[in-house]
C-alpha cells in the first residue's frame, strides 16, 4: 500500500469533502467540511491539513497545528494533531497508523520533539488506537473535556 498526504485543491476537494466516518463516530471527529471551517476560523492555531490518499484514492483527512505558539488551555503545541479521519469504508487497513507515522516523520524533520493530540473520551472512540501508536495521556483535559495525549519523538 502507498499512503501519501496530498494538498486539497479544486480538483480533489469534492471527493475529499465526501469522506465520512460511521454515524457513531461523528461525535469523535468533525467532518472534513467542518474541520476546514474550523481551520479558517482559527488562524492562531496555525492549521496545516492534507488529504490522505491510499493507492491514488482519497481515504482520509489529517490536520495539525503546525509549530504553533502554545496558548494553553486553548492552543496546545507546538505540534498538535488536530484532526484525523479515515473514511469508514477504509478503516482497519493500517491507514491511520501510517498517517501518524508520516506526520511524526514530517514534524521530526522540522524539529519537533513531541506530538500532542486530544480525543473525546468514550466507548467506540480512538483511545485504543492512540495508545497502540505510543500516545500517553498527559493527565490534562482541554476546556471541552478532551483527553490530552503526548507522543514523544525521540
Ligand atoms: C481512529 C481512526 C483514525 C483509526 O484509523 P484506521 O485506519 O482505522 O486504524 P488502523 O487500521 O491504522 O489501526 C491501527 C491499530 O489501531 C487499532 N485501532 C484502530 N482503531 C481503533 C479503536 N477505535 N480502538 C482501539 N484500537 C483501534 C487497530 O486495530 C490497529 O491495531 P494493530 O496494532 O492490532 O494493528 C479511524 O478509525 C477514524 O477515523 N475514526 C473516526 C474518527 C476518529 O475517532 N478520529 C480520531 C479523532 S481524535
Amino acid at each position: 500500500m502507498t499512503v501519501t498526504l496530498q494538498e486539497i485543491t479544486d480538483d480533489n476537494a469534492q471527493s475529499v469533502l465526501a469522506l465520512r466516518t460511521t454515524p457513531d463516530q461523528e461525535r469523535f471527529v468533525t467532518s472534513v467540511a467542518d474541520s476546514l471551517a474550523e481551520a479558517d476560523a482559527n488562524p492562531q492555531g496555525n492549521p496545516w491539513f492534507r488529504a490522505v490518499y491510499a493507492d491514488g484514492e482519497p481515504v482520509g483527512f489529517v490536520m495539525l497545528s503546525w509549530d504553533v505558539e502554545p496558548q494553553p488551555p486553548d492552543i496546545n503545541g507546538p505540534w498538535f494533531l488536530w484532526k484525523l479521519l479515515i473514511d469508514h469504508r477504509h478503516q482497519g487497513q493500517g491507514y491511520g497508523r501510517e498517517v501518524v507515522r508520516q506526520v511524526v516523520e514530517l514534524v521530526r524533520g522540522h524539529g519537533a520533539t513531541e506530538l500532542l493530540t486530544s480525543h473525546v473520551p468514550g466507548e467506540g472512540g480512538p483511545a485504543g488506537f492512540y495508545a497502540r501508536l505510543g500516545f500517553v495521556p498527559t493527565g490534562e483535559l482541554d476546556p471541552e473535556g478532551e483527553v490530552i495525549l503526548r507522543r514523544s519523538i525521540a
